[in-house]
């Protein structure tokens, strides 16, 4: 016959056991909480670090020569690559709304046998406060203006005004800004420094893009 006093006392050893147990486990939890947070949440667009929560994460890579195609990335999503096959020659365009990221609409435009009216419409659409995120691919110099080189200054663009031929070119700015936009980046068409036959290297950048501001003070 066991003893129901060593029973009792053994069940509130039991009872505290499985109190202190619990309180250890929830003080973890709450630990972990607070380490996801801070360290286990991952960069996004594999970007180095973690965007302020006032900034999308983005990266854009042009196409190399006329052989690999570009990819942007905004928000951590791949929206347009290669390995999507929804990439183009000439232009690839992704029209976010600046304030909460909502993909509004991308495509490519046509560059080199496209339709110079239809490319102009497309970009004059593109409403005041949108983030535009551009990659070249193959070659944007054929139907490109003066007016189109225009609209893209208007979003912020200082390097499109010496865009030629061939050369790579990647931009995020935003529709209905003047200031210039840190998001831009170019190689040159150069004989000397081309590094494939007839195509400069290919240009990427990455950062955190400010998300309702007019001004484009983000850091690369
Ligand atoms: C973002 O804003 C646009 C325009 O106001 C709206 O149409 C869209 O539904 C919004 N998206 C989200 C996720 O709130
Ligand atoms: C951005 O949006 C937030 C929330 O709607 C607003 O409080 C803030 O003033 C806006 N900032 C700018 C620069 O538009
Ligand atoms: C342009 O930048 C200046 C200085 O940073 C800022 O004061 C101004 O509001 C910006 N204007 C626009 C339209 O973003």
């Amino acid at each position: 016959m066991r003893n129901p006093a060593v029973l009792n006392l053994a069940a509130v050893i039991i009872i505290l056991l499985i109190t202190w147990r619990l309180a250890i486990n929830s003080f973890d939890v709450g630990e972990k909480a607070g380490n996801v947070l801070e360290t286990t949440t991952e960069p996004k667009c594999s970007l180095t670090r973690v965007c302020p929560s006032d900034h999308f994460a983005l990266r854009i890579s042009s196409g190399a020569a006329n052989v690999v195609g570009p990819m942007i990335c905004f928000d951590g999503k791949i929206i347009m690559s290669y390995a999507m096959n929804n990439v183009g020659a000439g232009l690839n365009i992704v029209v976010v709304n600046g304030k909460n990221g909502t993909m509004e609409k991308f495509g490519y435009l046509n560059m080199i046998n496209g339709n110079t009216d239809d490319i102009l419409a497309y970009l004059k659409e593109i409403k005041p406060g949108m983030i535009v995120l551009v990659a070249s691919f193959d070659d944007l110099s054929p139907k490109m203006t003066d007016d189109i080189r225009e609209v893209f200054v208007g979003m912020g663009s200082t390097l499109i005004k010496s865009v030629k031929r061939r050369d790579s070119w990647v931009f995020a700015g935003r529709a209905g800004t003047e200031n210039k936009s840190l998001f831009e980046k170019q190689t040159v068409n150069d004989d000397k420094t081309n590094i494939y036959e007839g195509w400069p290297e290919m240009v990427e950048m990455g950062g955190c893009i400010p998300k309702n501001q007019t001004d484009l003070k983000g850091s690369l």
